[in-house]
């Protein structure tokens, strides 16, 4: 029997850790596939896509910079994809191309089990205004989250995922000085810029001083595991939250969109936490 072939399609792949969660879960649970990694050029995106179909590839993930210039190359993308915009998981059915979006689903599950409230009762804050916050602003906001405000250093980028979002929630934009201002406004704060992310580790989007102890803080950036940001917010007695989680569960929905079953997300976690040479942090 030939194994089904999967992978990651995006400009750089070669430190993408997605071979490793996903060959771990097809052996995990005697799936005759494997996974590869994929360089696209941007140039080449359509002819990539026209490969997966040649091919008979089952699926991909999708990183930057294809998330959002590959929708016109698909046949099909799924309600979620299309509020969002953007695409990280392309399912071949039977030579149909359909898209579909797991990442803010995916920083939803990764969160849940630390928040002691309904998330109609919570109050967040979203750092930050690119691919990334605007996934994680539409899941929260169709998740009927209590209020979700966003930060961000351009307010106007803001602005236009409020406006793109069909659900009705509580939100409003602030600048980055005001939430410095407002921390104690908010039951979870939730980094999504670049700031703190390896190489440059050092730095950090806003100060948490003054921050509620048991604030819940999260940053999806997972390398460094524990950015400086969550240094910072464990010293003030923070929950933190590594970015780790929704890079775990983002792959574990999108292979659940590939094979039907929910793979091991505990022992993905540990392969990429021995990875990175970090240790789970809450
Ligand atoms: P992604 O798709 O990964 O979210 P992105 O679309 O490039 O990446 O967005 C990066 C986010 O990090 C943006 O919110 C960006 O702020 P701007 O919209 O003002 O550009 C934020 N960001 C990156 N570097 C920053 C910096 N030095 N200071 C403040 N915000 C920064």
């Amino acid at each position: 029997m030939t194994a089904d072939v999967y992978g990651i399609i995006g400009c750089p792949v070669g430190h993408s850790m997605s071979p490793e969660i996903h060959n771990l879960a097809f052996q995990d649970l005697l799936i005759d596939a494997v996974y590869h990694r994929f360089h696209v050029e941007k140039r080449d995106l359509e002819a990539a896509v026209k490969g997966i179909r040649a091919l008979g590839i089952k699926g991909v993930n999708v990183t930057i910079p294809h998330k959002e210039d590959v929708i016109p190359f698909l046949d099909a993308i799924d309600e979620t994809a299309a509020r969002m915009g953007a695409v990280n998981t392309i399912v071949n059915e039977d030579g149909r191309l359909k898209g579909y979006n797991t990442d803010g689903q995916g920083y939803i599950e990764s969160v849940l089990p630390y928040l002691d409230k309904e998330l109609s009762e919570i109050s967040c804050l979203i750092i930050g205004a690119g691919g990334a916050a605007r996934g994680i602003y539409s899941a929260m906001a169709h998740a009927e989250t209590g209020r979700v405000d966003l930060a961000n250093r351009t307010p106007s980028r803001a602005y236009a995922i409020l406006e793109s979002c069909s659900a009705p929630v509580s939100s409003k934009v602030i600048t980055l000085d005001q939430a410095q201002c407002s921390l104690t406004d908010y039951d979870l704060i939730i980094q999504t810029t670049s700031i703190g992310m390896s190489p440059k580790e050092q730095a950090k989007p806003i100060s948490l001083a003054g921050i509620v102890p048991g604030t819940i803080v999260s940053d999806i950036i997972y390398n460094p595991v524990k950015t400086v940001f969550l240094q910072e917010a464990e010293k003030h007695g923070c929950r933190i939250v590594s970015g780790v989680g929704m890079f775990i569960y983002q792959a574990a929905l999108s292979f659940r969109h590939w094979t039907g079953k929910m793979p091991d997300v505990k022992a993905m976690e540990a392969v990429v936490l021995q990875k990175l040479g970090g240790s789970k942090i809450c």
